[in-house]
């Protein structure tokens, strides 16, 4: 009877052990998945102790169940393609299953890809989509970004002064990402805690 008690409370150690772990854990989701957003996404996670890297595409909203911190990445690849129902897309393809989710209590961070120069009127646009979707989920945005060194005309993703997030630009200042993630880590992973 005390054996069969120790074991048990033994047991349930460990599994609140693992429960906890995994709740710290930060989730990674983006898409799409080859491509510049893959790199970003692979660099941030190279950053951070314990993540895992989850492709959109692969998931449903579900997955998010699993952590109270995640991270989302994604491009702008313009309007035509934007909320549309191009199933190309894989943000398309997963923003509906995000319709009536309830993420209250979790922190959300985005970061996502752009191009200043061809696409200065719409400069990371896509972010701002994404952002107003996460906000109606009831989560927490963190890792706005002030638009210092940022060259821009105007963009969704850039509201009461700030952006709702890290923008990236791969195909223009690929030298300044890795100082902009770094900059962003140290705003985020504190409140990720
Ligand atoms: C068809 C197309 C449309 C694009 N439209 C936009 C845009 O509206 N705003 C923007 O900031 N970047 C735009 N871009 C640039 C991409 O967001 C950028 O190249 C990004 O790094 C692509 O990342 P990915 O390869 O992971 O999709 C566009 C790129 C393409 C090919």
């Amino acid at each position: 009877m005390v054996t069969h008690l120790i074991f048990d409370l033994h047991a349930l150690s460990q599994v609140s052990s693992l429960y906890t772990e995994n709740m710290t854990k930060i989730g990674l989701f983006y898409g799409p998945q080859e491509g510049n957003v893959e790199k970003v996404a692979k660099l941030v996670a190279s950053k951070i102790e314990n993540v895992d890297l989850v492709k959109v595409k692969e998931v449903d909203a579900n997955a998010f169940d699993a952590y109270d911190n995640i991270i989302l990445g994604i491009s702008t690849l313009g309007k035509h393609t934007w909320a549309s129902d191009n199933e190309g897309n894989d943000w398309d393809q997963f923003l509906p299953k995000m319709n009536g989710i309830d993420l209250k209590g979790k922190k959300v961070a985005i970061f996502g890809l752009g191009d200043h120069i061809a696409y200065a009127d719409f400069f990371v646009d896509a972010m701002g989509e994404l952002f107003e979707v996460v906000k109606k989920t009831g989560a927490t945005v963190v890792g706005s970004v002030s638009d210092e060194g940022y060259e821009f005309n105007e963009s969704r993703a850039f509201i009461d002064g700030k952006f709702v997030g890290l923008p990236v630009d791969e195909d223009f200042e690929e030298d300044m990402t890795e100082e902009r993630v770094d900059n962003w880590l140290k705003i985020i992973l504190p409140e990720m805690k």
